[in-house]
């Protein structure tokens, strides 16, 4: 029998265990299989390249990434249609003052503030029905109403729309196919009001910027990628040579 398989697996455990422990990240995502949560170092990027103050989430579900970009941003807003994920996120955030957590379903309530915004502003667009315990059963996926809103405002938002392989794939058969758009009906969204933006998908995430803001997403993207590559690789050769010098 081969035992190409094993040492497959044996490396692919090493370079995923490296990897986490470099980025804090996944191996995948930057395969572009999925991501868990928000691409960090390119929102953080973005709001230090575009000048960004005000980050919104939709989906606060445990507070998890709006308690992050509390300390990220001057004023973060996230929106929560779970009455208890909303109760829970209240007592995680409650020392984040810089955090405006709001209940309801969020188109709603983004058109209660979106035309208020007084600069561009990061969304994080990441309401939908993740299962039993979450809202949106009947109503999955909100995201196209959601963009229609965010632009229906005075500037050009940057938009970040997590989960980018739902719109492109089967979905898992938990899902209603005909409650989530494919990714072309979301482009057509993203372009209706703003032709011209930049769109870009990475690491699970469909991500739009200004056109004018192209060069700088291009390199946040290009360093989020090459940078824990080249780590990884250093370190992977390091670990090989130390295998081999062991072995001779
Ligand atoms: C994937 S989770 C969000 C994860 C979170 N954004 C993070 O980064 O940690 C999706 C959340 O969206 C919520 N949700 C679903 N539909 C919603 C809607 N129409 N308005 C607001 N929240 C919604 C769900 O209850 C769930 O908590």
């Amino acid at each position: 029998m081969s035992t190409s398989g094993q040492d497959g697996d044996f490396w692919r455990g090493e370079r995923d265990a490296i990897f986490r422990r470099e980025t804090g990240e996944e191996w995948g995502a930057y395969l572009g299989l999925f991501h868990l949560g928000i691409p960090q170092d390119m929102a953080v990027g973005l709001r230090k390249r575009l000048s960004l103050k005000t980050f919104v989430e939709t989906g606060t579900h445990i507070g998890t990434t709006s308690y992050w970009a509390s300390r990220q941003f001057d004023h973060v807003i996230t929106i929560e249609a779970n009455q208890a994920l909303y109760d829970r996120s209240q007592k995680k955030l409650a020392g984040a003052h810089n955090v405006e957590l709001l209940f309801g379903s969020s188109p709603i309530v983004l058109r209660s503030f979106v035309a208020k915004l007084e600069r561009p502003a990061l969304f994080w667009l990441d309401a939908h029905w993740s299962g039993p315990g979450t809202a949106g059963q009947d109503y999955q996926c909100p995201v196209l109403e959601e963009i229609v809103v965010v632009d229906s405002g005075e500037h050009q938002h940057i938009i970040m729309i997590d989960d980018a392989r739902l719109f492109m794939n089967p979905l898992p058969s938990l899902l209603r196919p005909e409650a989530w758009p494919t990714l072309p009906v979301i482009i057509d969204h993203l372009r209706q009001r703003f032709p011209d933006a930049y769109l870009m998908v990475h690491a699970d995430v469909i991500v739009r910027v200004p056109a004018e803001s192209r060069d700088a997403l291009e390199t946040l993207m290009h360093n989020s990628v090459t940078s824990p590559l080249a780590r990884i690789n250093t370190a992977v050769k390091q670990g090989a040579r130390k295998v081999r010098d062991a072995l001779k």
